[in-house]
């Protein structure tokens, strides 16, 4: 069934039944294609016996061999897999040297472990807002550089890249390091050029939630050698190892401290088998998002994110934008009513000041400066006097305001055209009424 003239789907259910009486499919992208590849992935690593990344009875070099496949998918020089995208935050901050004295530009629309990794390096956060884009406002981020500022981190949020162009030379401009955090969007692109390689350092996330999966699991991508060589030392055991998984201790290495983020054998061979299939994950959800969306368009009262580059979206999540809060929360309740529900498993069809520890305010650690340390450090370390800012609502006044006016509609992987056409009657419906 095709979508005609006005969004009008072919096929609607009668005015008095909802537009559907099942919950939506669950959110998790990568889960969805998980099949017998995968099973058989993981098998040969566990008839192996040999789980660890280093060494073991029957090698299969599914790690090593994951990162060289991601590292040429993304088209950097170097992957580093680890075991979450947490872990490859910490892992990428250490490398670059960050540390008290030093202030990190952060987003308003972030997930907690940005956040996190800035403050366990002892180095201060400084939130910058974000645009239409709901990723970083360069704009902003200029103003918010100091003399003190190390570095930016930029989140490509929500299935979708951000400004990074202007980020980036922002950036270069400053003499500043750019970590783009891709952990919501593997497999997105601006321009034809893969999130990840347009600063220093990018990172990536296979939790259950993200584009691809193996339950927990990260990366790390860079094309800067010395950064690589510190990332694999960080990430293990704080010394970089020869092929046979010795230990290099020789002087001319680093010498630096571990923090035990290794990935393992059976992580990386489901890993690759998803990667094989993160393009057809990634189109799936472009087209069910750009058929609903084209669809909406044609109505009243209705906005969107901004999309930089639509071929380069991975589609996970549709951002619709109303003119103010009360409107936002009468569209949310009424597609609610038309059977916009998720799985008590699933989050779907919320207002964006919902979503959590993703909005900086609701980071409480963060607005409340928890110490790491009964000293209070790293907020009362001499280096940090006075750099230490108000992280509570209306620090970020145009994320706030998106925030309240947003709703978020995570975009399964495996929607049929029926759940197409449900959801653009639930739309139809739901902006007529509200
Ligand atoms: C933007 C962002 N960064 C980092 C992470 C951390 O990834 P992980 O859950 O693999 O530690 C997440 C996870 O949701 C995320 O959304």
């Amino acid at each position: 069934m095709r979508v005609e003239e006005g969004g009008r789907t072919g096929k609607t259910k009668s005015p008095g039944s909802p537009a559907r009486t099942e919950p939506l499919p669950l959110e998790f992208p990568g889960a969805h294609w998980l099949d017998e590849e995968e099973v058989q992935a993981a098998a040969r690593v566990l008839r192996a016996r040999s789980p660890f990344r280093y060494y073991g009875p029957d090698m299969q070099d599914e790690v090593r061999s994951f990162e060289e496949e991601f590292a040429r998918f993304v088209g950097a020089r170097y992957a580093l897999a680890v075991s979450s995208g947490t872990g490859a935050l910490f892992t990428a901050l250490s490398a670059l040297e960050v540390g008290p004295g030093q202030e990190v530009i952060i987003p308003a629309y972030l997930w907690v472990s940005i956040a996190s990794a800035v403050v366990c390096h002892g180095a201060i956060p400084v939130l910058a807002d974000i645009d239409d884009t709901f990723c970083l406002d360069p704009a902003d981020v200029e103003r918010r550089i100091t003399p003190r500022t190390r570095g930016i981190i930029m989140a490509h949020m929500s299935g979708a890249p951000g400004d990074v162009k202007a980020i980036q030379a922002i950036a270069r401009r400053h003499g500043l390091f750019l970590l783009e955090d891709c952990a919501q969007c593997v497999g997105g692109s601006v321009d034809g050029q893969s999130v990840g390689t347009f600063g220093d350092v990018g990172i990536f996330s296979f939790q259950l939630n993200k584009n691809i999966t193996a339950g927990e699991g990260g990366c790390l991508v860079t094309s800067d050698e010395r950064l690589q060589e510190r990332a694999v030392a960080w990430h293990d055991l704080g010394y970089c190892r020869d092929r046979a998984g010795r230990l290099l201790l020789e002087a001319n290495g680093p010498h630096l401290w571990g923090r035990g983020y290794r990935m393992d054998e059976l992580r990386a061979a489901v890993l690759r088998v998803q990667l094989r299939k993160l393009p057809l994950v990634t189109a799936a959800m472009r087209a069910s998002k750009y058929r609903i969306r084209q669809a909406l368009e044609a109505l009243p009262g209705v906005g969107f994110r901004r999309i930089l580059d639509p071929a380069g979206d991975t589609g996970a999540f549709l951002i619709t934008v109303y003119p103010d809060a009360g409107r936002a929360r009468a569209v949310q309740q009424a597609l609610r009513a038309e059977g916009l529900v998720a799985r008590p498993e699933g989050i779907n069809n919320i207002v964006m000041a919902d979503w959590g520890l993703h909005l900086y305010y609701n980071n409480l650690s963060l607005v409340e400066h928890a110490p790491l340390e009964p000293s209070g450090f790293p907020w009362s370390a001499p280096q940090n006097r006075g750099l230490a800012r108000r992280y509570g609502k209306g620090a970020c006044p145009r994320a706030d305001d998106l925030f309240e006016r947003s709703l978020l509609l995570a975009i399964p992987s495996c929607l049929r055209r029926k759940d197409e056409d449900e959801i653009i009657q639930a739309f139809e419906r739901a902006l007529a009424r509200a």
